[in-house]
């Protein structure tokens, strides 16, 4: 290693033989003017470890390799142990299969210069980056709907971050705590996000097509993210369905009392649904989202916004219960369990990402940063 270097490439890569010529070319092209240096972090199984070898001797830039011969935590491990293994002042984080274009390096560390950011996060939901690299329809849906939960679900964190799920940025080495992260499956830097107070900044790219080989994507991975959103903020969501399952119960309560004092069961319904929507609101302003009250909208509004989906909820899952029961054989009781489900998950993301939705605290200078595509997906669905 150079003692002079400032900026270390760090590309995890799992069979990526067939890039590699590629990927060093292009990269040392665009850092040619700079003090940089690749680092392989390697856990193949083929002969990618002697491609890279060979490659390092004639290559125009550092090049190190990593092989771990027992390889812990998968993608994110590697990028820790990358991590790790430097002592430049900056990292960049890339795929080995040049989805990620070597050539928005340099616009990720002027970024991260320009705007004294922590981290420069490349994203494709920013105006004038894109997905189209993502493979099919099923992927692309995938994607979305993982980014949406999730911003959901840091809302503060993620305030500045349109694409958590990237594999694509630039970091400040020193604003890490690395012994903090727990790095398990592919997503490495939602794991910085969601445990670091970073200064975040962003620029588009466009998330290109896989060079040569094949995806490592798949179901476990997709599988071992849910358990990392869960294991990273069990408290709203578990918060939010306690006080959801609390409500339910004194809204029945609440109905047989007034029935046994000979209310009508249509008024009694009434009156418990409006009495437990006004107690849930104050109990999540309270316990739920109280970090997040002095963001965005006054309290009217939010309770406002709020009664207003709870009230467009009951309708249209009522209608939906009576759709179903009609049309089909399946029970009542069960299709109404299905629709509370759905609604248990479409009113948690409403209320993150609307009623309690955060402003963002961007950086100045691109505007290109105030444009968040994915959030032009309605978040309620309602
Ligand atoms: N060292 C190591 N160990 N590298 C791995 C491992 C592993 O267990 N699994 C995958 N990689 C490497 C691959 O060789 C490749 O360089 C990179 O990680 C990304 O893997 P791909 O198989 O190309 O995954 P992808 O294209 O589906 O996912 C990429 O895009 C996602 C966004 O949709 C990755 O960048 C993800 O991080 C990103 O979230
Ligand atoms: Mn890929």
């Amino acid at each position: 290693m150079n003692s002079q270097t400032t900026i270390t490439v760090i590309v995890p890569t799992f069979n990526e033989a067939p890039n590699v010529a590629a990927l060093v070319a292009r990269v040392a092209s665009a850092l040619h003017d700079r003090s940089a240096e690749i680092l392989f972090v390697d856990d193949s199984t083929d002969d990618t470890p002697d491609v890279i070898r060979a490659i390092a001797n004639t290559a125009t830039i550092p090049v190190r390799l990593i092989h771990r011969d027992n390889p812990v935590g998968g993608l994110s491990g590697a990028v820790l142990a990358g991590l790790e293994a430097s002592t430049s002042d900056w990292c960049v984080v890339m795929d080995g299969d040049l989805q990620h274009p070597p050539e928005v390096i340099p616009t990720l560390l002027a970024a991260g210069a320009d705007e004294n950011a922590d981290i420069v996060i490349a994203s494709r939901y920013v105006r004038g980056g894109s997905s189209d690299g993502l493979s099919s329809v099923a992927r692309r849906l995938v994607s979305n709907s993982s980014n949406i939960l999730t911003r959901a679900m840091f809302p503060i964190k993620l305030r500045n971050c349109t694409d958590p799920m990237t594999g694509f940025f630039a970091v400040a080495r020193e604003s890490l705590d690395l012994a903090a992260l727990r790095p398990r499956g592919f997503k490495i830097l939602l794991e910085i996000l969601a445990r670091t107070s970073l200064v975040v900044a962003e620029v588009p790219f466009a998330f290109g097509d896989r060079n040569a080989g094949e995806s490592k994507a798949s179901i476990t991975q997709g599988f071992r993210f849910l358990t990392q959103l869960g294991a990273l903020r069990f408290g709203r969501l578990s918060g939010f369905a306690a006080i959801g399952a609390l409500g339910a119960i004194a809204n029945l309560l609440i109905m047989g009392g007034l029935q046994s004092v000979g209310v009508w069961y249509v008024v009694a319904a009434i009156i418990a649904g409006f009495v437990t929507i006004v107690a849930n609101f104050l109990l999540q302003e309270h316990f739920v989202f109280h970090d997040l009250r002095a963001e965005g909208r006054n309290v009217w509004l939010r309770f406002g916004s709020s009664l207003a989906f709870n009230g467009g909820e009951t309708l249209v899952r009522t209608f939906l219960l009576f759709l179903i029961v009609e049309n089909t054989t399946i029970p009542g009781v069960i299709a109404q369990a299905a629709l509370l489900a759905v609604g248990f998950v479409v009113r948690f993301l409403f209320h993150s990402r609307v009623v309690y939705r955060p402003r963002r605290t961007a950086a100045t200078g691109f505007e290109a940063y105030d444009v968040e595509i994915a959030d032009e997906v309605p978040a309620s669905g309602a």
